[in-house]
């Protein structure tokens, strides 16, 4: 049994998936593929978790925690470039394990990318909310509370949920805005695109400004110290807290492999997954890096632990315009984050539904706008229900712990195919031979791991736990791959469209 649950998919099999397309229409090139991935990348890390970092442990050295989690993305990127140009199919890091590691691997992170891609937009919708909810106070609509929060809330020293004290019923703008993306993605990705391409140019364009108009307003005195000394607590100041800033604004980087999800709907994925990834992941590290060292040059880092740090930081340069821009561009800002995740989340589970680790009617295509629309509109559910309800900390949280144990798992892929076919063609290959890079990806994905709170690391285990307890009650009686085995039409030297090759032989 063990050895059946190791059986991969060869990649042969899936490149040559990826030539047919599975019906997903190839309309993105390299420059949507960049946009899509700042799209993803520039949202509630930058706009809000920046100053939380700040003020609570890493102080104007929070460019240096913006430095170590650019690094550990950027390692990750690399792997991730290596697998989207070598087994470009939809799926992202779940089809790259399943050609690695096996089927239970693969389902596995499949079951973990949930974390990243549908509860990540979940707290991009709650925070989507929070900044709709200041920009209408200020044009002098106030919204109810009990229509703009979450009704559950998380008590972190007693370990469980309790009923929000203004007794809110829901929080109706993050619902809102999940439920108007999700009916923009069954439309068709190419429209998504467009879409995606305008919001990202806003964003950009007002994060530019806030480095531009800001950055003669700096006090260098706000500098000093540009470390603050630790203040006996493990994460407080000092070098444990540019790391525990790290994990913080870890967050502000998820997104960029979303970009490899879109594999099967790129017109030269070999070409264009490489740059798409990449070069989103430059630009925006050092948009992070300028953004975080001007904003506690302009203010102190002790005034930045709050929901609106950016706005914080233009208020102290006076510039009136500026501060309803940001707040117009933070807005359109996490609308396109949203998108980029509500659109991988799909794609993930329209791959499991095709190897029948999810039900097949979750594979099916539409047949006149080519989008996977059954996973497209139950993930739209799934995430309207989880950001109507949950508080943003606990989501964003699970979200990064997801994101970089999915992260740990493709560096080993790209370590272990490297070994076993060091034949195969690859797009794009990391630099420095097998071990360094996808090693350096272990290290520093795990290594933020560790900073992570006990608690979200125990949430992390439950939901792998409730995945495993699925994939024996329906994947594995389902799996195409299990039934060709059960059935003896898994043969090593057979024919490759039946999409299996032995165990530990790719
Ligand atoms: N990187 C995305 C954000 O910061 C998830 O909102």
């Amino acid at each position: 049994m063990g050895n059946k649950l190791f059986a991969i998919k060869s990649v042969d099999s899936l490149q040559a998936d990826a030539h047919h397309g599975g019906g997903l229409k190839r309309a993105l090139g390299a420059f949507d593929l960049v946009m899509l991935g700042i799209g993803a990348i520039i949202g509630t890390g930058i706009f809000v978790l920046t100053g939380q970092a700040a003020a609570a442990n890493a102080g104007p050295a929070v460019c240096l925690s913006f430095i170590a989690a650019g690094v550990a993305s950027a390692f990750a990127g690399l792997c991730y470039s290596e697998m989207a140009s070598m087994i470009p199919v939809a799926g992202s890091a779940y089809t790259y394990a399943y050609a690695t590691m096996g089927e239970l691997v693969a389902w596995i992170i499949g079951w973990d990318l949930i974390l990243e891609y549908l509860v990540g937009a979940s707290a991009v919708s709650v925070g989507w909310s929070g900044y709709v909810t200041e920009f209408l106070k200020h044009m002098g609509y106030e919204l109810p509370k009990t229509l703009t929060s979450a009704p559950y809330l998380w008590d972190e020293a007693g370990q469980h949920f309790y009923r929000s004290p203004d007794l809110a019923i829901i929080n109706l703008p993050a619902v809102l805005i999940t439920l108007f993306v999700t009916a923009i993605l069954v439309v068709g990705v190419k429209e998504s695109a467009r879409f995606n391409a305008i919001i990202v140019v806003v964003k950009t364009i007002v994060v530019l400004a806030f480095i531009v108009c800001a950055y003669p307003f700096i006090n260098p005195e706000n500098w000093h110290p540009f470390i603050p000394e630790n203040t006996g607590t493990f994460g407080q100041y000092g070098i444990s807290g540019i790391f525990r800033g790290a994990a913080t604004v870890f967050f502000a980087y998820i997104g960029f492999d979303a970009v490899s999800t879109a594999a099967q709907e790129t017109k030269n994925p070999q070409r264009d997954l490489p740059i798409g990834i990449l070069g989103s992941l430059t630009v925006c590290t050092v948009l992070y890096i300028a953004v975080s060292l001007i904003l506690t040059g302009v203010v102190h880092y002790s005034q930045l632990g709050v929901p609106h740090p950016i706005a914080i930081g233009i208020k102290a340069t006076g510039i009136g315009w500026l501060e309803t821009a940001v707040e117009i561009g933070a807005i359109a800002g996490l609308s396109s984050v949203m998108v980029v995740m509500m659109m991988g989340q799909p794609r993930v589970f329209f791959s499991m539904a095709q190897d029948g680790l999810f039900p097949q009617f979750a594979a099916k295509v539409h047949p006149k706008f080519g989008t996977p629309w059954v996973t497209t509109i139950i993930t739209g559910c799934i995430c309207a229900v989880a950001g109507g309800l949950l508080p943003i900390g606990i989501l964003a949280e699970l979200c990064s712990i997801g994101t970089l144990f999915a992260f740990v798992l493709v560096c080993l892929g790209v370590m272990i195919l490297r070994i076993k076919r060091p034949d195969i063609k690859r797009g794009f290959s990391v630099p420095g031979g097998t071990y360094f890079v996808p090693l350096m990806g272990v290290l520093f994905s795990g290594g933020l791991m560790g900073f992570a709170t006990i608690a979200s690391l125990w949430r992390l285990g439950l939901w792998m736990v409730l995945g495993l307890a699925l994939y024996w009650a329906y994947g594995a009686k389902h799996s195409k791959l299990q039934a060709q085995i059960r059935e003896g039409r898994y043969n090593p030297d057979g024919p490759v469209e039946d999409g299996v090759s032995p165990s530990g032989e790719l």
